[in-house]
């Protein structure tokens, strides 16, 4: 175990060998594949459908054996038919309300709560956070996981916490003003809001108490890390995680690399997989995320398809894999006229050019049988026609040369579009839904 240097204070499992490690998985693995298969009867059953036991488990590859658990699978049992606990051991529930359907709903023991502050507290210290940090949480507290599970883990690192949650713009100005938290948890497009109010307050954001901000629960680009950092002189670190398989968390990148997520292995199995054909990829492919829970007691997960595409990368700053920042989600991908384009490649080029703003949408159309997008983005300021039809050509061109695909680019004026509280909503999905 190292405590030295800048692995002081980490849990002796962050710098463990690859084989203390593996060996710690294998036997997290069989007991929670055991607890699921003895417990979760709608996961027994597909099982049972393959013919796969919770004894066929003898190495950490052999997960790939065992059934997949979707989204959909949630749905289906819908409240709480995949909990595996008595109702009585639940201490907590939360729920994602998505854009269809019933929302998904994820429940915690007490011991569940436990390890999850514990790994939120490793991301804030990942993240360069101490003991003595004042932290303002501005991801939403109720059923989303984001406030509850940043506050859980800010209050087990000894943070003081102040709990705002999303929206009232200006109040967050005024908090972080008076109070002068070093960190904040945010989510990145709501970040941009807040700095715009800083401005628009005649604050300079460079100047705020801000020193570290830890984002996620949407994906952001590097290209806006570059905006964020330069706009509020802090470090833009990434914060992994999904309710299904526990909230944030899951994965935080390390302040010292900021190379991508590092995935907290000991909790969290991951494999890469073929998202057609649900085959495990090598090591380095891009693929669709798949987690296996290795400690969750009232909902443990085998094998969920989480739809984040991204890759596994070796480890860096910590014994364990880390992840590429997720270009997508398998279901944002759009394809028009047959290619294949993810709203965060639109905002990686805008980025690249001066004069536009982070604050981009996309709007999907039918014309008969054929599907159009447009982006609206706004420029940085208010500029005369002219400038904003160059502006307007000079991203289409981008587009056109780097996706292959000819969109409708409209530049609006700053403040047009509009302002995320918590994730953006980056696709205005018009087509006409089918049967
Ligand atoms: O968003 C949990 C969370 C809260 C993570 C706060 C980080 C910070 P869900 O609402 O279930 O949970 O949404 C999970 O959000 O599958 C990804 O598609 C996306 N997502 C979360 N973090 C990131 C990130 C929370 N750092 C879904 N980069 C996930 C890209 C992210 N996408």
């Amino acid at each position: 175990m190292n405590t030295e240097g800048r692995t002081a204070g980490l849990d002796p499992i962050e710098t463990a060998s690859a084989d203390e490690l593996q060996s710690l998985q294998l036997e997290r693995m069989r007991q929670s594949v055991r607890h699921t298969y003895d417990n979760v009867a709608p996961y027994r059953k597909k099982c049972e459908a393959t013919g796969v036991t919770p004894d066929d488990l003898q190495s950490l590859s052999d997960i790939s054996k065992f059934p997949f658990t979707y989204k959909a699978d949630l749905r289906e049992n819908y409240p709480f038919g995949l909990t595996a606990v008595p109702m009585d051991d639940v201490v907590r529930i939360h729920a994602s309300s998505g854009t269809t359907g019933k929302p998904t709903v994820v429940t915690y023991t007490q011991n569940d709560i436990h390890n999850w502050a514990d790994l939120v507290a490793r991301c804030i210290r990942a993240s360069g956070g101490q003991r003595k940090d004042l932290l303002h949480v501005a991801y939403g507290y109720g059923l989303f996981t984001g406030g509850l599970g940043a506050h859980y883990g800010a209050e087990r690192m000894g943070c003081a916490v102040i709990p705002m949650g999303g929206g009232q713009t200006s109040k967050q100005v005024q908090l972080i003003r008076d109070f002068k938290p070093r960190i904040i948890m945010i989510t990145p497009s709501y970040m941009l809001n807040v700095i715009d109010e800083m401005e628009r307050q005649g604050m300079d954001p460079r100047e705020s108490s801000l020193k570290i901000g830890i984002f996620g629960a949407e994906p952001w680009t590097g290209s806006m890390r570059t905006e964020i950092e330069n706009r509020l002189g802090i470090d833009a670190i990434d914060i992994y995680g999904l309710s299904e398989v526990g909230g944030p968390g899951v994965a935080n990148e390390c302040i010292e690399t900021k190379d991508g997520p590092t995935i907290w292995e000991d909790h969290f199995y991951p494999e890469i997989i073929n998202p057609e054909t649900g085959e495990v990829l090598p090591e380095g492919e891009y693929g669709e995320l798949v987690f296996t829970t290795l400690t969750k007691e009232a909902m443990p997960m085998i094998r969920y398809r989480t739809r984040d595409l991204t890759r596994l990368l070796p480890p860096t700053s910590r014994s364990m894999r880390r992840m590429d920042k997720i270009t997508g989600r398998s279901d944002d991908m759009l394809i028009i006229r047959g290619v294949n384009i993810f709203p965060s490649q639109v905002e990686e080029i805008a980025l690249k050019i001066d004069g536009l703003s982070p604050h981009y949408q996309l709007t999907v159309e039918r014309d008969g049988h054929m599907d159009s997008l447009s982006v609206r983005v706004e420029a940085r300021e208010s500029l005369d026609a002219g400038s904003i039809a160059k502006l307007g050509s000079e991203l289409q061109h981008q587009i056109k040369s780097l996706i292959g695909l000819n969109m409708v680019v409209d530049v609006v004026p700053p403040g047009d579009v509009e302002r995320s509280e918590g994730k953006a909503k980056r696709v205005i999905d018009k087509r006409p839904s089918n049967p």
